[in-house]
């Protein structure tokens, strides 16, 4: 048996007549960007967020990047952020001529620690981006909490985390912005890229909708500076509106999987990340073995499939270092990146290939 990290084309051919429906239903229309498909899914994944505004952009690092613009990040200034997130965020801000500052993350998530970003927070911060990594949601409570009277914005780069709940509230409403990817692996994928920024405040969706399309407020009339093209099209929307209502199983079915992984962990050097519940959508089953290397090879042994998310913090990414801001040591950071390991997790896996996983981490007793 192969065991696959993730296997896109299941997911298709679990919609192949509707989703083959949708495709040729807007190759009909004969209107590609910009029409009624992104007009619904804009609105449908607002609703979904339970913000007033969805602005579907190009892709996930784009929907970072304008986001920060539009809380007036640009040159010099300063945006802190974790560093082990795979490097959007900073490469966001880079774009924009402003400085990531790395802060560490918490032990218990590896996501952002709130204590360590607002001591990094100074005068020339404009936003402060947390990621809900591998799905987990960070604690956003105590991020608004510490950040209040800073001035700083906080965005959430929710890329791996649709459909996450906290008391109720789904990632991307916690904080003034949530910025989100549909990179085909994501939890809720396109067909190729596709992203989104979501906000309740009018004037700020308004700054984002011109943002995205060249800064015009009317057609062919640039009013806005800094505006770009960054749209989602429409058969990335027509296909992203047909998954959307299933996304909600979807995470149910990933959760199970980490769920039985866990227990089979129980009494193994494997200690999961992660504890299925509703903050917490599995984008990604990440454990950390103090013995990498080998772990990997002897799944490998049995054909399964792993992966490192991420193999470099920010600082230790050539373009990235050097331009990046690392006042504080980043030891949990550090510590996390020479141990953690993605497991098979996706929502498509066959109860046996759940089961095969299952048995190779039991024989770690
Ligand atoms: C946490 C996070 N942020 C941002 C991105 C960037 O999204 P995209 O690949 O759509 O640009 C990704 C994924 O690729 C991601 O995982």
């Amino acid at each position: 048996m192969s065991i696959p990290l993730n296997d896109i084309g299941r997911q298709h051919r679990s919609l192949a007549p509707a989703l083959a429906e949708a495709v040729a239903r807007v190759l009909e229309r004969g209107w590609y960007v910009h029409g009624e498909e992104h007009a619904a899914f804009e609105q449908e994944f607002a609703a979904f967020c339970r913000r007033r505004h969805c602005i579907a952009v190009g892709n996930g690092t784009d929907a970072l990047e304008l986001a920060l613009r539009a809380v007036g990040t640009g040159p010099g200034d300063e945006v802190v952020t974790a560093a082990n997130a795979g490097g959007y965020a900073s490469l966001a801000a880079l774009a924009l001529g402003a400085v990531p500052v790395l802060a560490d993350v918490r032990e218990a998530d590896l996501t952002l620690d709130p204590a360590a970003a607002v001591r990094l927070v100074g005068p020339r911060c404009k936003a402060v981006i947390a990621t809900h990594l591998y799905g987990k949601l960070a604690d956003m409570s105590e991020l608004a909490g510490r950040l209040a009277d800073t001035g700083a914005a906080v965005i959430e780069d929710c890329a791996q985390a649709h459909g996450a709940l906290r008391d109720g509230r789904p990632a991307g409403a916690f904080a003034l912005i949530g910025t989100f990817s549909f990179y085909p692996s994501k939890n809720l994928g396109a067909a190729g890229d596709g992203g989104a920024v979501i906000c309740d405040d009018d004037a700020l969706a308004a700054r984002l909708r011109a943002l995205r399309q060249y800064g015009w407020d009317e057609r062919y009339r640039a009013v806005t500076p800094g505006g770009r093209n960054s749209r989602l099209d429409e058969l990335q929307a027509a296909v992203l509106r047909l998954k959307l209502p299933h996304l909600a199983a979807w995470n149910e079915r990933r959760r199970a999987i980490v769920a039985r992984y866990r227990q089979a962990a129980d009494g193994t050097r494997l200690g999961l990340v992660h504890r299925p519940g509703p903050d917490y959508v599995a984008h990604l089953c990440v454990a950390r073995h103090p013995e990498r290397a080998a772990f990997r090879q002897r799944l490998a042994q049995r054909g399964i499939a792993s992966a490192i998310h991420y193999p470099f913090a920010d600082h230790q990414q050539p373009a990235i270092a050097g331009r990046a801001l690392r006042p504080l040591p980043l030891p949990v950071t550090e510590r996390a990146v020479g141990e953690i390991v993605t497991l098979p997790c996706f929502p498509e896996m066959s109860d046996a290939e759940v089961a095969a996983v299952a048995a190779a981490i039991e024989a770690e007793r």
